[in-house]
């Protein structure tokens, strides 16, 4: 295990914390900032504060044993890791989290959907935030590192900070957001979504049920939130509240590992789109209905996944990608000609309008193939449409200078995935992390990053913080 108080950081508090001390509003004897355990002013050039901070030390042991001991709040068995919105895994998970906050000395709050807050007061307290976080919860047989690593690591980094002495001016907000993925509800990143002031989505949320007819709001009542009345505005915050969001995740592409790269700088969040899809045709015998008075609801939703493909694959460029993830037939039964079929779309792109596109053409197709087989388009919905975001330079900029400092091998790249950092984009500057995972692997249970990869997330994370909590 890393010692820790590494045996340089007590001479440089010594020899630096008093110029520093005085010029803090409360004159904390104990309030330490970057300048006095660095040793160097932070304008200084990066070299001179490399030295000190090269030494910030993560727990690594203990930060394992936590994402390991989360994983077991599963409902399938490891290496898989399933945690769905509001089940009782993911209560139990919520409850280990809060713990860990409350262990690190974090003032713990949540709101009605349960998005958590963990809270060390800077010593300017009355000023903005600087705020980190990611997600917990897990899509069926996925792994233990999607999200985890920017919330336990986020714990952590708060732990890293504390154990140098260090005391952030501005005060450092933990968010752990709740549902990014779409699992039970169909909404992605509900949770930051929420919090960023969608109206649209208070309002749906009123009446969305999950695929068991089970009421987004019951099911937010059985977890322990929205207590006293069903307004969700009372999640939204205002722009501003945060001067800074910045998440450690898991890359989930093969980049970082396949060059040999220890942090990648996120500039810019791809745009994301989900789309349902509801055919109904007239179902029938398997045996008795002959093929030319068939109208097979499953065939149409078969046809619009290759076509999902052909739209995807024409857009010309390989950033551009599209995933039938979902699709279901009924009645589900061999004998049976399906008569309804249900498909969920998700495509995604860097260039927005190109999106756009495929989605219009998606929706052509769909129109083309109910008319060409008999079969009714019940439903073409777009769930989501989102832009993509772009990271903020301070943030990028603060990122790159700890990666420096800790003499970390970093380079810039786009998430292809999405983030709640792309609806924190929304209300404050945002930037993120990424570290290696093994050959890009996620969502699935392979998916592995290296307690050495971590750690340094971790130190960048700690030290990002650190100085976005101080300018
Ligand atoms: C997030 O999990 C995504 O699907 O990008
Ligand atoms: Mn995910
Ligand atoms: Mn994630």
């Amino acid at each position: 295990m890393a010692p820790r108080f590494p045996p340089r950081l007590p001479l440089i508090l010594l020899c630096f914390c008093s110029s520093v001390i005085v010029a803090h509003k409360d004159d904390d004897p104990t309030a330490k900032t970057m300048e006095d355990f660095s040793g160097y002013p932070i304008h200084e050039p990066h070299s001179s504060i490399q030295n000190s901070f090269s030494s910030l030390s993560v727990e690594i042991e203990s930060l394992q044993k936590q994402i390991d001991e989360l994983a077991s709040f599963s409902d399938t068995p490891a290496p898989s890791v399933t945690r769905i919105l509001y089940t009782e895994k993911d209560v139990l998970a919520r409850r280990y989290i809060k713990n860990l906050m409350g262990l690190s000395g974090l003032s713990v709050r949540e709101d009605a959907v349960g998005n958590i807050f963990g809270r060390w007061d800077g010593y300017e307290p009355e000023l903005s935030a600087v705020a980190t976080g990611s997600h917990i919860d897990a899509i069926p047989y996925s792994g233990k590192y999607d999200g985890v690593v920017g919330v336990l690591g986020a714990i952590e980094a708060v732990n890293v900070l504390k154990r140098v002495g260090f005391k952030p001016r501005r005060s450092l907000e933990i968010i752990l957001f709740t549902s990014e993925e779409p699992t039970r509800f169909g909404i992605s990143c509900l949770g930051s979504r929420l919090l960023a002031g969608s109206e649209v989505l208070a309002k749906a949320l009123k009446t969305t049920v999950d695929a068991k007819n089970g009421s987004f709001l019951d099911a937010a009542r059985s977890a322990g939130y929205v207590k006293d009345h069903n307004d969700l505005s009372s999640v939204f915050i205002k722009k501003g509240s945060y001067s800074a969001f910045v998440e450690l995740h898991i890359e989930q592409g093969p980049i970082l590992e396949e060059e040999g790269i220890s942090i990648g700088i996120v500039t810019a969040i791809a745009a994301p789109a989900s789309i349902k899809v509801e055919f109904e045709g007239n179902g029938g015998h398997a045996g008795a209905v002959l093929m030319p008075n068939r109208n097979d609801a499953g065939l149409a939703a078969a046809e619009l996944a290759l076509a999902v493909e052909k739209h995807v694959l024409e857009s010309g460029s390989v950033d551009t990608v599209g995933t039938v993830g979902i699709l279901e037939v009924h009645p589900g039964a061999i004998n049976s000609i399906p008569s309804k079929s249900h498909l969920e779309i998700d495509t995604r792109d860097i260039d927005e309008d190109r999106r756009n596109t495929v989605i219009e053409n998606i929706r052509q197709s769909a129109i083309r193939i109910a008319k060409g087989r008999g079969v009714r388009l019940f439903e073409f919905n777009v769930i989501n449409q989102d832009p993509p975001a772009l990271a903020e330079k301070a943030v990028i900029k603060a990122v790159e200078a700890a990666s420096k400092e800790l003499n970390l091998t970093h380079k810039f790249m786009i998430s292809r995935a999405y983030h709640d950092s792309l609806f924190m984009a929304r209300v404050s500057p945002m930037g993120m992390i990424f570290i290696p995972c093994y050959k890009g692997y996620s969502h699935k249970p392979e998916e592995y990053a290296s307690i050495e990869d971590i750690a340094n997330g971790v130190k960048v994370l700690a030290l990002t913080l650190a100085k976005l909590s101080l300018t």
